[in-house]
């Protein structure tokens, strides 16, 4: 089922079928805030009244023209104005090929480092998202020079992949921001874990080298097991609450993510926006078969829906 939903979030027809039915749409807008900035910003209003920050993705991947690529990039300048005005606690996540790593990655460091600095002269953070493993080597690369230049650039580490230790050993020393992640893409068995407990025992070994020696790591999970396990470690650590953050989601455990902040954690909420939602929808149904079953209920409601109507 997460192979399948996962090779549908690559389909170009099968996103031009989706974009056509309204329940799809309807069945998003549960991981979406919204069309507009705007309706992230109620959003990130919301979460902070309950001591949650945020971090804003306006969605977007693989963009094919380097027109588009600087528009994003612009728009994600006035973002990070429109944030700083707002006075929220809240940074921004960019996607790489967002910004046309796969047209020319010179010229996408080039937008990169442009937001960066931007977001800099305002005291704000950029966190690069980590895309699939075509994109990782570039990604991490960028990042080290963006973060040896400006300094507000951090990225994200899969634990399904087995480079990741020696990632986060090499960009450990140097400070660099890590949120780390399971990893929602396909991979292949030659570079992934496949199996779901090998990836959770990855992520509780990289966590465990994170909370010690990373600088202000993201634990980025919904699996309330591992984030049991990080305060306990944190505690025996004696690492205090305000070293670390937890991040969700949006529309993901918001139980757990209230529970943390009352406790005293710092909780992040990643919260996507825009009109790009296809590949982000695809990967949410393709980590748990619920979200399945969710959006053909939808299905058969509109369907209902539509017969009543053409009945009467
Ligand atoms: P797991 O999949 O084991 O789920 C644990 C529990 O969480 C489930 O039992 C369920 O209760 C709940 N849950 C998880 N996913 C759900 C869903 N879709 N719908 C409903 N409930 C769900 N990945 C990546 O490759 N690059 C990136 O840059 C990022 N960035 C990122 C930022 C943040 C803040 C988060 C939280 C996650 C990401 N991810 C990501 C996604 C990540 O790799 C992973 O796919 C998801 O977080 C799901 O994995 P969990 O850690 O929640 O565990």
């Amino acid at each position: 089922m997460r192979a399948f939903f996962l090779y549908l979030a690559r389909k170009e027809g099968f996103k031009n079928f989706a974009l056509n039915f309204k329940f799809f749409r309807k069945t998003a807008s549960r991981f979406i805030a919204g069309d507009t900035l705007d309706d992230a910003i109620r959003v990130i209003q919301h979460a902070s009244q309950r001591n949650i920050r945020s971090t804003l993705d306006l969605l977007g991947e693989n963009t094919q023209s380097r027109a588009d690529a600087s528009r994003t990039s612009e728009e994600l300048i006035r973002t990070q104005g429109r944030i700083h005005h707002e006075e929220a606690d809240c940074n921004l996540s960019v996607k790489l090929t967002q910004l046309g790593l796969k047209l020319d990655p010179e010229f996408c460091e080039q937008n990169l480092i442009r937001i960066a600095k931007y977001a800099k002269d305002l005291g704000a953070f950029i966190r690069v998202d980590m895309e699939d493993s075509s994109c990782t080597d570039q990604t991490l690369e960028i990042v080290d020079r963006a973060y040896g230049l400006l300094g507000n650039v951090g990225t994200v580490i899969q634990a399904y992949l087995y480079r990741s230790e020696q990632d986060v050993t090499r960009m450990n020393p140097k400070g660099i921001r890590i949120r780390l992640v399971k990893g929602a893409y396909r991979e292949p068995e030659s570079i992934a874990y496949r199996r779901k407990k090998d990836t959770d025992a990855n992520f509780v070994k990289l966590m465990k080298m994170l909370l010690q020696s990373g600088t202000y790591p993201a634990i980025a999970t919904h699996d309330a097991s591992i984030i049991r396990t990080a305060k306990k470690f944190a505690q025996s650590k004696r690492i205090p609450k305000d070293a670390f953050e937890f991040q969700m989601l949006y529309g993901i455990r918001r139980d757990l993510q209230h529970q943390l902040a009352r406790e005293g954690y710092n909780v992040r909420l990643y919260i996507p926006y825009g009109s790009q939602w296809y590949p982000y929808f695809m990967r949410r149904l393709a980590e748990r078969p619920a979200n399945v079953t969710f959006l053909v209920r939808n299905l058969f409601m509109e369907r209902r829906f539509k017969e009543k109507h053409d009945n009467t």
